[in-house]
């Protein structure tokens, strides 16, 4: 593989870490060049370095962003198209778990700092990543939701609010950026081991995961990356305004009233194959 984004430029918010990070280091790989952008000035460094021993040092900047304040996304953007002239691609990722509380014990500002980070942060990615490339001819912008922004149990309150959020907000841009030939999707991802979700290990997020998620193996960040490198390709060229769940069927499953392979095989309704017929 090789050369899926050859000579395109990519901002990635939330780029130093998990999924964010993964796809960086995947862009590097498929030919682009990677502005990182993410308040974790550490994480930043480590990205850059990991880059660099992959022989991408000339493709990869860091800028410490803060995706709430809009003078630092504007920052952002400008650096990408001042080190290599052009923007293709901007994956609004940065995010949080927010606001934990029950709903009746959450306050006003955990609530505002959720939306701030998760929506404030990708509107501010897309009213000023869509001129960049408008100027370049059109692009792709990404924005990572979530399988909570789907459902009503699979994240705290806030956090699925504005990842739900985040899905209609891709759907409207979308439309009015297409005449401008930028596309806007979003990736709604499962649960994914990176740094984010508090299991320890692979092992121990299969666990919590089991008879949730049908797919026997846990989501890492590479299962995003792929998923943002179609995004961002021309291979996607016809596709906007959807969400792409990458989630391991954990949605596909809904309700789980029927018992699954992936189960356990005590739980879960029995059904007659013969419905009534079949009653004394
Ligand atoms: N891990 C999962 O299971 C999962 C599932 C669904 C959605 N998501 C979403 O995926 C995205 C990436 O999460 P991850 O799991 O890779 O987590 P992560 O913690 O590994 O990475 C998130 C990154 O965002 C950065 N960040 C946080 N606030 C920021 C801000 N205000 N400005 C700039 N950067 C900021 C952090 O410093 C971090 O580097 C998030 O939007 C998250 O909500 C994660």
């Amino acid at each position: 593989m090789g050369g899926r984004l050859e000579g395109k430029v990519a901002v990635i918010t939330g780029g130093a870490s998990g999924m964010g990070q993964a796809s960086a280091l995947m862009y590097l790989r498929e030919g682009a060049s990677v502005v990182v952008a993410d308040l974790n000035e550490a994480a930043g460094k480590a990205t850059l370095d990991l880059a660099t021993r992959a022989g991408h040092e000339d493709a990869i900047r860091f800028i410490k962003t803060d995706v709430c304040e809009e003078s630092q996304v504007e920052a952002m953007i400008a650096l990408a198209v001042g080190a290599f002239g052009r923007l293709d691609i901007v994956f609004n990722n940065a995010g949080v778990g927010g606001a934990m509380s029950p709903i009746v014990e959450t306050r006003s500002e955990d609530w505002d700092k959720t939306f701030d980070i998760m929506m404030r942060g990708v509107f501010y990615g897309i009213k000023h990543g869509a001129p960049a490339m408008k100027n370049t001819g059109g692009g792709a912008i990404i924005n990572t939701s979530s399988t909570a922004g789907l459902g009503g149990g699979s994240g705290p309150a806030a956090y699925s609010a504005a990842k739900a959020g985040v899905i209609n907000l891709t759907k409207n841009a979308a439309i009015q950026l297409s005449a401008d030939r930028i596309r806007v999707n979003a990736i709604a991802p499962g649960g994914i081991h990176t740094p984010l979700v508090p299991a320890a290990s692979d092992d121990e997020m299969k666990t919590f995961m089991k008879g949730k998620q049908p797919w026997p193996d846990t989501g890492q960040s590479n299962d995003i990356a792929y998923a943002a490198v179609y995004l961002g390709s021309d291979e996607s060229r016809f596709v906007t305004g959807t969400t792409l769940l990458v989630d391991g069927g954990l949605l596909a499953w809904g309700p789980g009233l029927f018992p699954h392979s992936g189960a356990s095989r005590t739980s879960g309704m029995r059904m007659s194959s013969t419905g009534a017929a079949d009653r004394p």
